[in-house]
């Protein structure tokens, strides 16, 4: 399966790589792309490069501080509910997160919480005191706070790690989708919450994408991660995946996505042929 993945990789790695050289200075490394020709091909990956960075950091570090995000991708990681990760990974190392969440009752259709524990967590052995998921019963401030304060207790523990450069922590692995206005877990274009250097975590009222009120990591706690993967698939997140990662010009609208950039962790896309359309390489499409 990833002769496909690996020798495009590698072809686009190197002319990425050219590209970047060439054009240096015009933008940093936006990560490795992986482009699938199937959703199926997709979620294996996905599955294989999550169970492999759990593997490593629990040798690394005894656990594996992680964190989700709503929409498709709890989906598609499906596949590490199935033979074999369900039984090879370790499960009850894991440390459970959510780069946002939607201020709502743990049991509403509209949370994360709820979207994770039905398409995932409740599907393997995690362990329940695992499950950091935010306060839902206080308003979008105090749920920010809160959720902030409690993964301050756990970087004192070093359940989650601390960045090298800076006091923010350290996630082993942040899982984004990407919207088709460009915004990444609840950090909307042109927003204020974009430039939030202090708090770990932040709320909005105002989400364009219902429900309104929202927690969400900062853009310092994205980018200190040691990994953060951004999964994305079909034809309507093709543009903001060409803005997000492609050269583009000063005049081009600097989408949140394009602020995903890891400090000193590395950055992964994972995306669908569709996504992936408008990626410069117009070969890609062919
Ligand atoms: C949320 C999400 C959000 C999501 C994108 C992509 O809570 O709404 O965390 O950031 O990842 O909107 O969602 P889709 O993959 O479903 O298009």
């Amino acid at each position: 399966m990833l002769s496909l993945c690996f020798s495009f990789w590698l072809q686009n790695r190197a002319i990425g790589l050219i590209q970047t050289m060439a054009l240096s200075g015009a933008h940093k490394n936006r990560g490795e792309l992986r482009i699938h020709e199937s959703l199926d091909e997709l979620r294996t990956d996905l599955a294989d490069y999550v169970a492999e960075l759990s593997e490593a950091s629990v040798k690394e570090r005894g656990v594996f501080a992680i964190a989700l995000s709503g929409g498709s991708l709890i989906g598609l990681m499906g596949k590490l509910c199935e033979a074999p990760y369900n039984k090879t990974v370790d499960w009850a190392k894991w440390y459970i997160f959510w780069a946002d969440e939607r201020v709502v009752a743990k049991s509403h259709a509209d949370s994360n919480y709820k979207l994770a524990k039905d398409g995932l967590l409740s599907k393997v052995p995690i362990v329940p005191s695992h499950v950091h998921s935010i306060n839902d019963s206080v308003s979008a401030e105090e749920a920010a706070d809160d959720y902030e304060f409690a993964i301050r207790q756990l970087v004192k523990t070093r359940v989650v790690s601390v960045s090298e450069i800076s006091d923010c922590p350290k996630f082993d692995l942040i899982l984004l989708g990407l919207g088709p206005d460009g915004h990444v877990a609840s950090l909307f274009p042109n927003h204020p919450a974009l430039n939030e250097r202090e708090e770990w975590i932040t709320f909005i009222t105002d989400s364009p994408k219902p429900p309104p009120e929202r927690i969400t990591f900062t853009l310092p706690v994205i980018n200190s991660a040691s990994n953060v993967a951004v999964v994305v698939t079909g034809e309507s997140k093709a543009e903001s995946v060409h803005l997000a990662i492609d050269d583009i010009g000063a005049d081009c609208p600097l989408i949140p996505a394009r602020m995903v950039q890891p400090a000193m962790g590395k950055l992964v896309w994972f995306l669908d042929k569709l996504a992936a359309s408008k990626l410069e390489d117009s070969n890609l499409n062919k």
